[in-house]
């Protein structure tokens, strides 16, 4: 594990820095649905994540979001974002982060999400704690949702689905102190680790967006789960991540709004 952790993190520095230093420069934009879009240096990153990962641990398996995918018999696979906050980076918005998670047997073991704006690198490996540079993470000890930072994403599917989180927002915003959508989920799940948020929901994610970052949570003593308080999988996409003390709280509230059944 020591040497995934070591190469996780190298190449998720490596991928972060060539991202920063590219940032606010004119991007080559494609995209993937209406408002979902893909720049050259997704692409990129993500090259550089997975050759790397390729070149010490051939057999694994991996999922990045992409171009990669390679399944073998290995019970590994690393499952990558290579940017995530696309849309923030397209503009120069200085919220984007890469997102790296190891799993084995479907369980994910290891998380690193680096932050190069912030050069802030978070790891959680499993029943080992999560640490942001290196500092032990805790989530907030926040047990009223009146007084609770939160926060939240919206799908790309926005524009056509009933089911676009605005209900949730609603919900959401005439309870809690207040809400944010900063547009880097894996950052928003780092951040509940690190009690800044005291929790986040958001629906229809991938399990790039989710794999490292809900580690973390676990790691810092909170709690991730699909909308129903089940314990969240590999292939959920509907998450609600909090300290624990604000989830039942919050559960009882995404209940209310329209979610994928
Ligand atoms: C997106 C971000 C955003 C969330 C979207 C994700 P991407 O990932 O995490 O915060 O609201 O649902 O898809 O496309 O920037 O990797
Ligand atoms: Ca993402
Ligand atoms: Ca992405």
């Amino acid at each position: 594990m020591e040497s995934c952790k070591r190469i996780a993190v190298q190449t998720a520095q490596k991928a972060g820095f060539v991202l920063n230093t590219r940032l606010g420069k004119k991007r080559k934009v494609g995209y993937k649905g209406v408002v979902n879009l893909v720049t050259e240096m997704d692409i990129l990153a993500e090259e550089i994540i997975v050759s790397e990962i390729q070149k010490h641990f051939p057999d694994h398996n991996i999922l990045a979001e992409e171009r990669t995918f390679k399944i073998g018999v290995s019970p590994y696979q690393w499952i990558i974002d290579p940017l995530d906050g696309t849309t923030n980076y397209a503009h120069g918005f200085p919220i984007f982060c890469v997102s790296i998670a190891l799993t084995k047997n479907e369980e994910t073991v290891l998380g690193v999400v680096y932050d190069p704006t912030r050069d802030e690198l978070f790891v959680a490996e499993k029943n080992k704690g999560a640490r942001l540079n290196g500092r032990k993470l805790h989530v907030s000890s926040e047990s009223n949702l009146s007084r609770s930072l939160i926060a939240t994403g919206f799908p790309y599917d926005i524009r056509e689905s009933p089911i676009n989180n605005f209900d949730h927002f609603h919900n959401f915003a005439i309870r809690a102190q207040a809400v944010r959508r900063a547009g880097s989920a894996a950052l928003d799940l780092c951040y509940v680790a690190a009690g800044r948020f005291d929790g986040f929901w958001e629906m229809k994610l991938a399990p790039w967006d989710l794999a490292a970052g809900k580690l973390m949570v676990w790691e810092a003593g909170g709690t991730a789960t699909d909308f129903w308080g089940k314990r969240l999988g590999l292939s959920g996409k509907q998450v609600l991540a909090t300290n624990g003390k604000i989830h039942k709280a919050m559960l009882r509230i995404v209940k209310m709004g329209k979610f994928p059944k």
